[in-house]
């Protein structure tokens, strides 16, 4: 088995965080999500992982493989519903869901990410006729040029809107609807709670807390429609309020508590939208 030397540093390397906390998902004697991909991908890369691996680190990821698994039922709801779909698999870093999921036979997917993630994964996963890796960063204007739009389109971001300026998520999405006649827009959005927090820490804690800022956040289903009025509000779950999957009984004790308490809860959400 070869491995694969990585040190990213920037946004790109907030992929490997999740990763390994999928990984470690896996793992468990009873997994939330149990992608078994994560695990061999993290056994191909040559990566300090010690950076990642400690116990405050690790607790994360429940929370991780909640999100994950709600992406992947709303994921597979649209595939029933719209089996000849484009998925536009946005910021995938090294996420396996194009292969954890049973995709209709005529669906197209397309997973998007930075060039140097893109590098590395082309290097873990191989592409053929229905999946596609494409090298770039959404806010490029032109990647869109190369996906067929003909079919519905879901699309799909997890981890990465946060990352992104307000304009810089307006642009994108107004490109996605423009393209697209018709589809849907599954994400996850951090509360401006969580965004403050990430900017006090990135500002005044930068030696120990080493990830970009969240720069954009979503109070409610209104900001969606306000980025984008094509865009039509449908749904919103907190990744916490799902605390019943957890068959760890320690950590699904401590998310239901969590979830009690109504703006810890919504710290982390999943939106759907439709256009
Ligand atoms: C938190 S990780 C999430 C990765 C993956 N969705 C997962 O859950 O493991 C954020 C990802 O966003 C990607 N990203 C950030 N800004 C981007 C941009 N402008 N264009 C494309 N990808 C971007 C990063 O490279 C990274 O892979």
């Amino acid at each position: 088995m070869t491995t694969e030397k990585v040190d990213f540093t920037g946004v790109q390397s907030t992929m490997l965080v999740t990763l390994f906390l999928r990984a470690a998902d896996a793992r468990d004697a009873e997994p939330v999500l149990g992608d078994h991909f994560a695990v061999e991908a993290v056994n191909r890369i040559d990566y300090d992982w010690k950076k990642i691996d400690k116990p405050g680190s690790l607790r994360g990821r429940f929370g991780v493989a909640l999100r994950a698994k709600l992406l992947d039922d709303w994921t597979a709801g649209f595939l029933r519903r719209h089996p000849d779909a484009t998925v536009l698999h946005l910021a995938c870093g090294l996420d396996s869901r194009a292969f954890r999921l049973e995709l209709p036979a005529g669906v197209r997917w397309f997973d998007v990410d930075l060039p140097d993630v893109i590098e590395l994964r082309r290097k873990l996963y191989d592409e053929d006729d229905r999946y596609r890796m494409i090298a770039t960063s959404v806010t490029d204007a032109t990647w869109l040029d190369g996906v067929p739009t003909d079919k519905p389109a879901l699309i799909v971001a997890e981890g990465l809107l946060m990352y992104l300026e307000e304009a810089e998520v307006r642009g994108l999405l107004r490109r996605l609807t423009d393209r697209f006649r018709t589809g849907e827009l599954i994400f996850d959005g951090a509360a401006p709670w969580m965004a403050r927090t990430t900017q006090l820490l990135s500002k005044y804690l930068a030696r120990w807390y080493r990830y970009p800022p969240f720069r954009t956040a979503v109070r409610d289903g209104s900001d969606i429609e306000r980025w984008n009025p094509s865009l039509h509000y449908r749904d919103d779950i907190a990744t916490m309020a799902r605390y019943e999957q957890i068959p760890d009984p320690k950590a699904r004790r401590t998310y239901r508590l969590g979830s009690r308490i109504a703006w810890y809860r919504n710290s982390i959400r999943v939106f759907r939208a439709e256009f």
